[in-house]
């Protein structure tokens, strides 16, 4: 059925050039129309125009926004959000001075996840994992992706990604899959890191690649974890099953996971809170989306990703959740727009633009969501009257959210 949303105050984020993603300059610019109306077609966005022109359509469902502000849904392309259990006792840990490295060296952190996922039942695990769907859903997010990484045995990957694959059968989100195998060394290869990275190419990988149940690859690229001749192997690896990579690099030290990402192509390189000059010319010119995680460098108290040096620079910039349990537990991206406004210095446009249709990129949606488009997915939130732009970002904590439409459906 179609729906006509009218008195729509301002509809924000109209791509009419069908562009893959927005760089540099181009990023303070975001399509708007003011006093609209917006009519799908079944779950794509059929048309949109001023309130002077509202066609009248029998037999469709009628919306009114009130005059509230109409958003292409957030595209988070970066979470881990089928874990069991909380990782709250580390929190302690870390307000009692231990680092993120600190604690993975003696065990915990991403080990300790994957204790509590082998111990938790599959029907368990979706339950909880749903919650966390249920509450992205709920602040504006239509289109996600979600990484294993928590199960380090091929059994207990593979679980993980049947979950992921269920959320995605079950819930009105659009879901992409990305098998994370290399994220730490599995504790029955302990001290045996080259071997476990061997196992993910030789047993993990075949069997992920055959099931058809993961999109991307991706590797934690980073001192302390995986060597970037290590990131190479399992990408060339993937390559041969036709699976892009997403890498996570220089979250804790200049790694060489950018440069041996754009080497190899990949889709996106995440995180980005080290970062220098060098980096950024290696991207220039690439296909890579660089993807930065505010809420990550938030949460561990670490330096922010350059994402303005980036701007300058002409890049394109990304931003997403990494909503997970140990660096960033919270998937909100109305939070992380706020953050890459307020620690960032990104303006709101650059922000809306880098959470919308440049992180559907860092999905390789881009073609189908992230922005309002003839043709796209109809994937939208309305919010109550706002004073501008910069409102969404400066009230970050107030409820503005009225609806949410998910594949043209009006499902609050
Ligand atoms: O993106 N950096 C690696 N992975 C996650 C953290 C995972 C965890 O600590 O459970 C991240 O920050
Ligand atoms: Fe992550």
């Amino acid at each position: 059925m179609s729906l006509l949303v009218k008195n729509i105050g301002t509809l924000i984020g109209i791509d009419e050039s069908h562009r893959e993603w927005v760089e540099g300059k181009a990023m303070s610019e975001i399509g708007t129309i003011e006093n609209a109306w917006l009519l799908t077609d079944g779950c794509r966005i059929a048309d949109y125009g001023t309130m002077d022109s509202v066609p009248s359509i029998e037999g469709c469902e009628v919306l009114d926004a009130e005059g509230g502000w109409l958003f292409p849904s957030f595209c988070d392309s970066h979470t881990h959000l089928v874990w069991a259990g909380s990782r709250d006792q580390e929190f302690l840990d870390k307000l009692n001075g231990l680092s993120y490295e600190e604690i993975a060296k003696r065990g915990g952190g991403i080990l300790n996840s994957a204790d509590r996922l082998h111990d938790t039942s599959e029907d368990e695990l979706y339950r909880q994992a749903m919650e966390r769907v249920e509450e992205i859903i709920a602040n504006g997010t239509g289109l996600v992706e979600i990484k294993s990484g928590y199960g380090l045995t091929l059994e207990d990957e593979l679980k993980m990604l049947r979950v992921i694959r269920r959320i995605s059968q079950t819930s009105p989100i659009a879901v992409r899959a990305t098998f994370l195998g290399a994220h730490a060394v599995g504790r029955a290869y302990a001290g045996r890191q080259q071997e476990y990275v061997d196992y993910v190419c030789r047993d993990m990988l075949p069997a992920v690649a055959e099931q058809g149940i993961a999109q991307f690859v991706d590797v934690f690229c980073d001192r302390g974890f995986f060597t970037v001749e290590q990131t190479a192997q399992i990408m060339k690896e993937a390559a041969k099953y036709g699976i892009r990579a997403k890498i996570h690099a220089n979250e804790l030290a200049v790694s060489g996971g950018v440069e041996v990402g754009v080497e190899h192509n990949a889709l996106s390189v995440d995180h980005l809170e080290s970062m220098g000059d060098e980096q950024i010319a290696a991207l220039k010119g690439s296909k890579t989306m660089p993807t930065m995680l505010p809420g990550c460098a938030f949460f561990l108290g670490i330096s922010y990703p350059p994402a303005r040096k980036m701007i300058e620079g002409g890049l394109p910039v990304a931003l997403a959740s990494d909503f997970n349990p140990g660096t960033a537990p919270s998937g909100n991206m109305r939070f992380v727009v706020a953050l890459a406004s307020i620690k960032m210095k990104m303006t709101p446009a650059e922000a809306i633009n880098a959470a919308t249709l440049n992180s559907a990129y860092a999905m390789g949606e881009s073609r189908d969501y992230g922005s309002i488009t003839r043709g796209k997915v109809a994937n939208f939130f309305i919010t109550k009257p706002m004073p501008s732009l910069a409102y969404i970002a400066y009230a970050h904590q107030t409820p503005i959210i009225r609806h949410i439409v998910l594949n043209g459906e009006h499902i609050k």
